[in-house]
Parts: C-alpha cells; structure tokens; sequence
C-alpha cells in the first residue's frame, strides 16, 4: 500500500516492519538498525545475501557520533558540505551498531538523506534506519513509490510516497584507509566534487558490494533484458532484425519506433541523465525487447556513476 501517512509509517517501524521509504537517491526499504527482527526482514525482503552490509540513515549529523567514530577531518568536512545529501560514509563503527547490519565488519555505513519526508519520519524515531535500496537483489534500484509497490508490494505493509527521487542515483560511498580517501561507489555525488572539498581520492569500486569476494557482484543493476554497449549506429546496423529498445545520451534514432527509444537527456545534462537512468532501463526492459542498445554518457560529473551502472547492468555473470 502506497500512502504520505507519516504516522503509520512510525508505527509500523515501532513495531520492527520494514516499510519503503523515499529518499533523494532511490527508495530504500527500512527497518530499525538497532532491531535483529527487523534487520533479518530486511534481508529476507530482498532476498540480499547476508554479507552484504546495510546503510544506517539517520535525521542529523549530529547523531553521527553515537553509532560511529566521527574524529577524521576529511570526513567532519565531507559531511559539513554533502550531509543531509547523496554521500554516504564508511567510519569505524561503535559497539551499538548490531553486526548483522555490516555484515560483521568494524565500520559501519552513514548517511542522512535530503528528503523531507524521511527526514520527518526519522526526527519521530529513537532509532537509526537500516535501508538498502527497494528493490530485488541485483535488479535496478527504485525512484518511484511505484517501483516499490509493483516488486515488493507484497511483502511489504506500506511504502511512503516522496514522489520521483530527485538525483535518481544511489549515493557516493566514501572511506578512509590510512593516508586515503577512498571511494567505494560512485553515486549522487560526483567524484570531481568529493575532491574540491577533500583533496585527492582513490576510486575502489570492485570492494564494496561484497566486502568478502570483491568483484564477485560485478553485474548489479540488471535489467532482465540483456544491455549492449557501444556506439548505436553501428549496434543497429550488427543487430538489424532484432526487437531492439535504445537507450541514448541526447540523440534519437529515426530509423527505430519511437516507443522503443529513450533519451536520457534531450538538452544533454548529466543531472537529468542521472535521474531518468533508471526509470529509463525499467521503462525499457518493460518493452520485452531482445536487446537493449546502450551508449556511454561523458565520462564526468555525474557521468561516471551513469557509466558505472550501464557497464554493470551489461556485465555478463
Ligand atoms: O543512496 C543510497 O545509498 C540508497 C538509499 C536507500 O539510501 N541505499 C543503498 O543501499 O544504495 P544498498 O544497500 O543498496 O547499497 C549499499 C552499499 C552496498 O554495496 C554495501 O555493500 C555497501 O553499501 N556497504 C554498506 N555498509 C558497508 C560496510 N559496513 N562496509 C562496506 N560496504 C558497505
Ligand atoms: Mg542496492
């Protein structure tokens, strides 16, 4: 059931039911962090394996220093300039955050999220909120309530409607290993203004979505048709014949019909790319095409998390 009720929404979290919430990425799916009960549903919901760690969200970053050793200057910074926003940060984890939310790893995952809705709901909760993103393990992440609805509805009592999510990509993972600022994921965040505040990074993204076999989750983000990546004349023309849905930075293609095609971007803005990605691969992979043809986007800004999620969504397992 879809709804704005915020009351309901607060008790169900009371009670350890995992509910959709909206953030400014993508939907999570929450529950309570500091709950075994819940942070087991949560697993079970999407059928996430259970090394793989959870995001804590809270409503402040105030509220840091409970759950986390929040002393690194280049993390109090990041914070001061993306927090409430999409970054999230990896920060050696107090005693109070349950195991079973970082997979038993001594950091734990923060962030606070620019929504008004999850910020309400979350100033009305004594506890942080455990949130992966509300999809099935390994398909695309939701920017809709509907999304939601239409993949876990039924497992789920209650998703609170935010509307269409505003950045439409997960946020930006950044940690700290000895003298390095790493970057675990690329997401809401562009690289290039982590480093304006923060100085030189290092890009690790094959680590974090399974801490122990990195690299093994390559492909993520899949759509169940399979996606080809390259220059689309020249896909079109290797692959005529075929039903085939394209999915371009700016450009269209008029030799293809019209409903099988989507522009990421008419005016080619990286911003507007980003948060029509996913509802562009959903809209697709709903066409039940044999293939869907995909270009890069410009290799900046927020390009280079849209690149990161085109190559996995192509990566063959
Ligand atoms: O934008 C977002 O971050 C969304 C919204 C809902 O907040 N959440 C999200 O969560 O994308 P999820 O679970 O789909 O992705 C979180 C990523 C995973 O790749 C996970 O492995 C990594 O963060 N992660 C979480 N805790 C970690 C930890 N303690 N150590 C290393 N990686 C961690
Ligand atoms: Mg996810």
């Amino acid at each position: 059931m879809i709804g704005k009720d915020i009351q309901k929404a607060v008790r169900l979290l009371n009670s350890d039911q995992v509910i959709g919430m909206p953030t400014e990425t993508v939907y999570g799916l929450a529950g309570n962090a500091l709950s075994e009960k819940a942070v087991l549903r949560i697993f079970k919901v999407k059928n996430r394996p259970r090394f793989n760690p959870l995001i804590i969200h809270l409503s402040d970053v105030s509220k840091i220093e409970k759950f986390a050793d929040f002393s690194h200057p280049a993390a109090r910074r990041l914070a001061q300039h993306f927090m409430p926003g999409p970054l999230t940060l990896l920060l050696p984890k107090h005693k109070i955050v349950p195991d079973l939310v970082t997979a038993g790893s001594n950091r734990v995952a923060v962030r606070i999220p620019n929504h008004p809705l999850s910020l309400e709901l979350m100033r009305l909760l004594d506890f942080p909120l455990a949130a992966p993103s509300a999809n099935p393990f390994g398909y695309i992440s939701p920017t809709t309530a509907y999304h939601v609805e239409e993949q876990l509805g039924d497992r789920i009592p209650y998703i609170l409607d935010g509307g269409l999510c505003g950045v439409g990509l997960e946020s930006t993972i950044v940690g700290f290993e000895e003298n390095d600022i790493v970057i675990y994921r690329k997401g809401g965040i562009a690289v290039e203004e982590i480093e304006h505040i923060a100085g030189p990074v290092v890009v690790n993204t094959h680590s974090t979505s399974n801490p122990e076999t990195p690299g093994k989750l390559q492909q993520h983000y899949s759509p169940t048709t399979p996606i080809e990546i390259g220059s689309i004349n020249e896909m079109i023309a290797k692959h005529q014949g075929k039903n085939l849905a394209i999915l371009s930075y700016s450009t269209s293609q008029p030799q293809i019909d019209r409903s099988h095609q989507f522009q990421l971007s008419p005016g080619a803005d990286l911003d507007e790319a980003a948060r029509n990605l996913f509802l562009a691969l959903r809209y697709l992979d709903g066409l039940n095409a044999e293939l869907i043809l995909a270009e890069l986007v410009p290799e900046e800004g927020l390009g280079r998390a849209i690149n990161d999620r085109l190559r996995r969504g192509a990566a063959k397992s």
